[in-house]
């Protein structure tokens, strides 16, 4: 048996015991020691629409949580074959965004596929590694597989001070954008500054910075996906690329596609999924010092209300991390 964090439907929550996973041939087992809140667990918390695309919210009991590092405790067979990964290992990954995800890593095992996960690079550290998954992994793929942005492009990233938005500035810069414009509110001008970007607007204090943005970039990445298309449109070059975070039916499958297709412009939005090869990325530029990722606060898993309560405080800045072992 293991310890896990339950979400109850009046939103609190509690632990329980519950079954240890057993990995399959083709998993891990990993003893988690850190952990992160995103955006998703209000989603889970409010039972709302966006929550069954990113969890089985029909499991009993209902179990969070989707950034992970920790230890491997036991591997698959195929995985012990291949030899990549060790008892032992230290590890960070994503918990797949899925309707049919019933794990949480607010627990202290998950079992992941090993092609969903990666080798800590050892002088990063885990709570870092953890805060480092699901954001990071979200805007490296919308930018890249998404936009289209490579090496020489310019590239506008708005909602920069939030958790997506802040890990896409380094990494802009590291898959070589020539200009990072990244729009923020008056109090994340600094931070978004340190963190690499050629020019930062403050959208709260610079009148007409939409207007002035026409036509200057290759790649448009709304974190936040608070932007229309006809908005995004103007922003672009010819051929450039729009992403967003929330598919919206009517936006982007419908009109997007459409309009794409007179353009010439790629409107689309992004689905984060672990992938081994994009921690690896990630983990590469962590170690280098070309991404940072910033923690606000450590909470332990006992006290997800609190942390929770971190979250939601606009005053936060960084990423909330989650102590789950050691923090029961
Ligand atoms: N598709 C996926 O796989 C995936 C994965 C992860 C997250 N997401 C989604 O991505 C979104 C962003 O996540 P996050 O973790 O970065 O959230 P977050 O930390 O809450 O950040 C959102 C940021 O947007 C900014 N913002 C709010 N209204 C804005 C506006 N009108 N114009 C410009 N900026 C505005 C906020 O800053 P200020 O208001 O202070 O400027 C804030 O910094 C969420 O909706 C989340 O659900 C999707």
């Amino acid at each position: 048996m293991m310890k896990a964090m339950e979400l109850t439907a009046d939103k609190g929550f509690f632990v329980i015991e519950v079954p240890k996973p057993v990995p399959t041939d083709t998993q891990i087992l990993v003893r988690v020691k850190y952990s992160a809140i995103d955006t998703s667990l209000q989603n889970l918390l409010d039972r709302d629409m966006v929550a069954s695309y990113i969890h089985d919210m029909k499991s009993k009991p209902l179990m969070a949580g989707n950034h992970f590092s920790g230890t491997i405790e036991a591997v698959g067979a195929s995985v012990a074959a291949q030899k990549e990964f060790t008892v032992g290992d230290g590890v960070f990954g994503h918990l797949q965004y899925a309707p049919q995800t019933k794990q949480g890593a607010y627990s202290e095992y998950v079992t992941v596929e090993a092609d969903a996960c990666a080798l800590k690079p050892s002088n990063v550290s885990w709570e870092t590694a953890a805060s480092s998954t699901t954001e990071a992994m979200t805007a490296l793929q919308a930018m890249r597989d998404k936009a289209g942005l490579i090496k020489g492009k310019t590239v506008l990233i708005l909602g920069s001070g939030g958790g997506v938005g802040s890990v896409a500035v380094g990494i802009a810069k590291s898959l070589g954008a020539s200009r990072v414009t990244a729009v923020c509110s008056t109090r994340d001008v600094d931070r978004i500054q340190k963190l690499g970007a050629d020019i930062v607007i403050d959208r709260k204090t610079q009148d007409n910075w939409e207007t002035a943005a026409v036509g200057k970039f290759d790649v448009v990445f709304d974190a936040p996906t608070k932007y229309g298309l006809w908005q995004a449109s103007k922003w672009l070059n010819p051929g450039g690329g729009f992403v967003n975070t929330i598919p919206t039916i009517f936006d982007i499958l419908l009109i997007g596609w459409l309009w794409g297709w007179f353009t010439g412009k790629i409107f689309t939005t992004v689905a984060c999924a672990s992938k081994k090869a994009d921690l690896d990325l990630v983990g590469e530029w962590l170690l280098k010092g070309s991404v940072a990722v910033e923690i606000d606060s450590t909470h332990d898993v006992s006290s997800l209300e609190a942390a929770m309560r971190r979250q939601n405080d606009p005053s936060k800045s960084g990423r909330v991390a989650i102590k789950v072992e050691g923090g029961w």
